[in-house]
This record gives C-alpha cells, structure tokens and sequence, in this order.
C-alpha cells in the first residue's frame, strides 16, 4: 500500500514541528511548502537526516511551489504572519485573509480530496475563509484549537492535583481566543467529573476558577514568556492527533472548529465543538447540553467570532 501523503502548508514554527512528529509517527510522506525559499527544503532535509538515527521511514521534501502538494491526503495549514506590535486587528485579518485566498486555490487545484486542518489565526474565522475560498466539503475542512485548548486545561489539572495527565479528560468549547468555554462538567479525573472534583474537597472552587482562566490565557502565558513568537510544540501536537484520527479512521471524539449546519442553533460558521474525526473528515458535531451559564459564555464566543467574520466580509467582499 502506498504512503500517505501529507502537506505542510506554512513551515514555519509549527509547520517544522509537525514535519518532525508526521515523520516520527510514521503517518506518511511529508512535504513542506513556504513561500520562504530555502526554510522548508533546509528543514525537510535536516528532519530526513533525523530518521535513520530515530528509525522513521517517510520522505520529506520541501518546495515553494503548490505543484508539489499534488494527491496529498491531508493538508496542514500555518502559513501566515503573527499580530506584531503596531498592527490592528484588521490589518492582521487582511494580511492572512489574502494568504488563505492564495493557499485555498492551492489545495483547490492541487489536492482537492485532502482534509485540511487550519491552524493560522484567528482560527475561527481563518478556516470559515479557507473553506470557502477552496470549495472543498464543509467535512473536510476543519480548524485545530480545542484540542490544544483542552490540552492545557488537562495539564493544569493534572499538575495541580499530581495525577497522570492520561487520566484527565476536558472539554473547551466556542471560539479560540480569551472567550473560550472550559466546560468543568464534562472534564473529568478519572471518570470523576470537575465540579465533583471540587464538591469532594480534592481542589477548590478557587483554583478551578484559576485554572480555568490560565487556560483562556494560555496562549499569551507562552507568548508573553518567549517573546520572539507563539507556542508552537502543542499546537502541532494537537494537529497531528486530528491528523492521525482521519488517517486512521479512528474516530476519536474531539473538539475542533467545525462547520456548523444548524446544530447549536448556528449556520454557516465555524466554531469550536465537540466532533467525530473519522476517514470521512469531520464525520458528526455532538451537540451537547449547555446549561444557562455555559449558554451564556458559549454565546459571547460564538458572537466575537461572529465579529471577525464580519470584519472579513468588509475586507474580502467574496466571501459576503
Ligand atoms: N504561503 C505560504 N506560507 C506563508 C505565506 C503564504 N502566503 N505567508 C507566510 N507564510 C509562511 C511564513 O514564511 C512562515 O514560515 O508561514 C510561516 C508561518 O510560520 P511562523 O511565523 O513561524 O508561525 P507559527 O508559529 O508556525 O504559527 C503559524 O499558527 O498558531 C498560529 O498564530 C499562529 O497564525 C500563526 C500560525
């Protein structure tokens, strides 16, 4: 049986951490794409070097030109460019818009059956664009962020209460950025749920609450400690798991952006919730039961997505 193929689109950070994980899961044939000459060729070949001594099999190549991505069965997409100090919102918006314009028509023409999964920011709104600017099914496009979230959600209480973090589970919910929804009651220790955790006595209500906010944070706590850039070892971590869920048609249960098609009440937008990822893509959104509060925070997220959508439609009239 042939290798799968898998396309880096943006090698930067990420895209090279995803291009060193892909390889040393064996999950396929890499190739990575820039537009920065020399950055994926260098960064494929020194990842290549790696395996013998790693004991991985997969090629690697890097090119600057779409042609290359041509069959790939899933696509990762970072390219773009950071907020820098200075820059509005919309100036960022506009910048990356362009480049999703430019990486849709790439995997429009040069991997259609692909299944992409964005990571460039602001996710939500990112990967709406992508969706649209390659045609491809709504399934098969999807964006990573509430895997990464649930991540650091998972790590801070595993770390708090000194258990394996194998054995914490979490959900978070809405859009990926500080109106995120960490849902404590579908985010467990062991089968025991977080607000039980707390009614028990293990942790107090105080520390969850501080958690659950240096998770809405987590992003800028990494920011704000490496200064030159973004995380970048657990967003491709995360990716690679959605990846490896479609690949191998695992169907594991977890949270990502995710065209919605009513359910939650919500059309033609993307936002964070919980889905099956199986060979067909994203192959269900679960819709689960919000109560008042947890309505409340998941409408203030979906609304500041609803924003940037907004604020996408007044830059790029296409996609109106
Ligand atoms: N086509 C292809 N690649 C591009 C394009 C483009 N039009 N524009 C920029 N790039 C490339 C850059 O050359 C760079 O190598 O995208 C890469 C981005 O890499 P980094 O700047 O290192 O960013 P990274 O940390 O990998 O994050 C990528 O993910 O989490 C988000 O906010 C983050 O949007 C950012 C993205």
């Amino acid at each position: 049986m042939a290798r799968k193929k898998i396309a880096l689109i943006g090698s930067g950070q990420i895209g090279g951490t995803l291009a060193h994980l892909a390889g040393l899961k064996e999950l396929g044939d890499i190739v990575m794409f820039d537009i920065a000459d020399g950055i994926p060729q260098g960064k494929a070949l020194d990842i290549a070097e790696s395996s013998p001594v790693d004991g991985f099999d997969a090629k690697l190549s890097g090119t600057t030109g779409y042609e290359a991505i041509e069959g790939a069965d899933v696509c990762i997409v970072t390219a773009g460019v950071p907020r820098k100090p200075g820059m509005s919102r919309d100036d960022l918006l506009g910048i990356n818009l362009k480049v999703m314009q430019q990486v849709g028509a790439g995997i429009a023409k040069y991997a259609p059956n692909a299944f992409v999964i964005c990571i460039t920011n602001p996710l939500d709104a990112m990967v709406w664009a992508l969706q649209k600017f390659s045609g491809l099914p709504r399934n098969k496009v999807c964006g990573m962020a509430g895997v990464l979230d649930s991540a650091r959600f998972r790590y801070f209480i595993a770390e708090e209460l000194d258990v394996s973090v194998e054995d914490v589970t979490a959900f978070v919910l809405g859009g990926h950025g500080d109106t995120m929804v960490p849902l404590t009651r579908y985010s467990s220790v062991g089968g025991i749920s977080l607000d039980d955790v707390v009614s028990m006595g293990w942790m107090s209500q105080e520390k969850l609450d501080q958690i659950v906010q240096r998770t809405r944070d987590g992003g800028a706590e990494i920011v704000g400690l490496l200064k030159t850039g973004s995380a970048f070892y657990a967003p491709a971590a995360s990716a690679i798991m959605m990846a490896e869920s479609y690949l191998k048609d695992k169907k594991r249960v977890l949270p990502c952006a995710a065209a919605l098609k009513g359910e939650y009440g919500l059309d033609d937008m993307y936002v964070g919730v919980p889905t099956i990822i199986g060979e067909n893509g994203v192959e269900k959104v679960i819709e689960i039961d919000l109560d008042i509060a947890e309505r409340e925070e998941f409408d203030k997220s979906v609304n500041s997505v609803k924003g940037l959508m907004e604020a996408c439609k007044g830059i790029d009239a296409s996609l109106a």
